[in-house]
């Protein structure tokens, strides 16, 4: 049995982490195929590192290009290496444009499918990632789900119930991993950035609806502003967030490059709230119980919203503010665990895989 992993972009290495990691002890021809759709150290190599899984069997090196054309050449350059390298499996991760590439690729060469954070949907078409994980999920041949929202979604769409896997959150095995070993990092970053347990928040913001349109930054950018009135602010910016950056003058926002996966978490597991509109970090913060305000209209990730610490506040002012003063008078909720979320989700994992291959026989 062969089997390539198959990630490109930042979460699918933390995705990828425990998945490989656990599938190695099972079985011995594994390989991980890198698309190169992210290609900066900190989006990509610091993370191999932090979590020491190996370096990529294959780097396709596809780099940044609209959708359709970085889609079309990472489905180029893996068709030609499964002419020579055949897999019998692939496994893909989340909703990132390498996830539908490789899922369509291997579907035409009749090689199976497994996605990894299946079933997710923000019912919004307007996003990129919306369409690759509908998409995904139709050709898979089996879906691990993070949470049960993504289990009704895949039956509604006629996935048979039989492919489907509820076994938690991969995102959530790879932190809970590392939490013991990142609090005495947090010694350097508070002296690095001079702040104290609890005494700042966090600002991640990378959505094309949200840092491409200036207009609607330019919003979020003056309310940033507001609430650094009254607690610093650490923004680590994504690349394409830093080039309309250069227009903003902030007093107590510090902007720093992407951190590393270790530095990110430490700072995450002291913050006192954390605003952004990323999918993994909304999952993250209420696994923390750390308040996050989501700046997005919509959340793929539900039970974040409905059992987490997590509020979807949008880009509007009032809104952030109001739930900005919630967190500071300590009236905001608490949050509940989550079920499954824990640091048994790879095996979990690999269990359900040996059944759907059982089952074939
Ligand atoms: C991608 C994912 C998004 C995920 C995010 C995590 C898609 C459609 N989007 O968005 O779901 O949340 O990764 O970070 O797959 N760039 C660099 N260096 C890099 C990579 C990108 O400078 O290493 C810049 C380039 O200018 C590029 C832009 O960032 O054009 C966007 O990169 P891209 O991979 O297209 O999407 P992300 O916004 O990173």
């Amino acid at each position: 049995m062969k089997i390539f992993f198959i990630v490109g972009a930042r979460p699918n290495f933390v995705k990828l982490n425990p998945v490989y990691k656990t599938f190695s002890k099972e079985f011995k021809n594994l390989k991980i195929i890198h698309t190169g759709q992210h290609y900066d150290y900190e989006l990509d190599k610091a993370f191999f590192e932090d979590f020491e899984i190996p370096n990529p069997d294959y780097y396709l090196n596809v780099g940044s290009d609209t959708h359709a054309k970085q889609t079309a050449k990472i489905m180029i350059k893996l068709d030609e290496l499964f002419d020579e390298d055949k897999p019998d499996w692939v496994f893909v991760f989340g909703d990132v444009n390498s996830t539908i590439s490789a899922s369509l690729t291997a579907i035409k060469r009749n090689i199976k499918i497994a996605h990894v954070e299946s079933g997710l949907r923000s019912f919004d078409l307007s996003m990129p990632e919306e369409i690759n994980r509908i998409l995904t999920d139709r050709i898979s041949n089996i879906h691990f789900v993070s949470e049960p929202s993504g289990v009704l979604n895949l039956l509604k769409e006629g996935i048979s119930l039989k492919s489907i896997y509820l076994v938690g959150n991969t995102m959530i095995e790879s932190l809970i991993s590392v939490l013991k070993i990142v609090d005495d990092r947090f010694n350097n970053l508070s002296e690095k950035f001079k702040i104290k347990e609890k005494n700042y928040a966090i600002l991640t913001l990378h959505r094309p609806s949200n840092v491409d349109n200036f207009e609607k930054f330019r919003e979020i950018m003056d309310t940033i502003q507001e609430i650094s009135n009254y607690i610093k602010i650490i923004f680590p910016a994504h690349p394409r967030t830093l080039k309309n950056l250069k227009h903003f003058d902030f007093k107590n926002v510090l902007i720093t490059k992407p951190l590393r996966y270790l530095d990110f978490i430490s700072l995450l597991k002291f913050s006192k709230f954390v605003l952004t509109d990323s999918g993994g970090i909304q999952e993250e913060t209420t696994y923390l119980k750390i308040p996050c305000l989501t700046l997005r209209e919509n959340t793929e990730r539900p039970i974040t919203v409905e059992k987490g610490t997590n509020v979807l506040v949008g880009t509007s002012k009032e809104k952030i503010i109001y739930h900005f003063n919630e967190i500071m008078n300590n009236n905001f909720k608490k949050g509940l665990d989550i079920e499954f979320w824990d640091e048994f989700v790879s095996k979990r994992i690999l269990n359900a895989f040996i059944n759907y291959l059982s089952n074939l026989l």
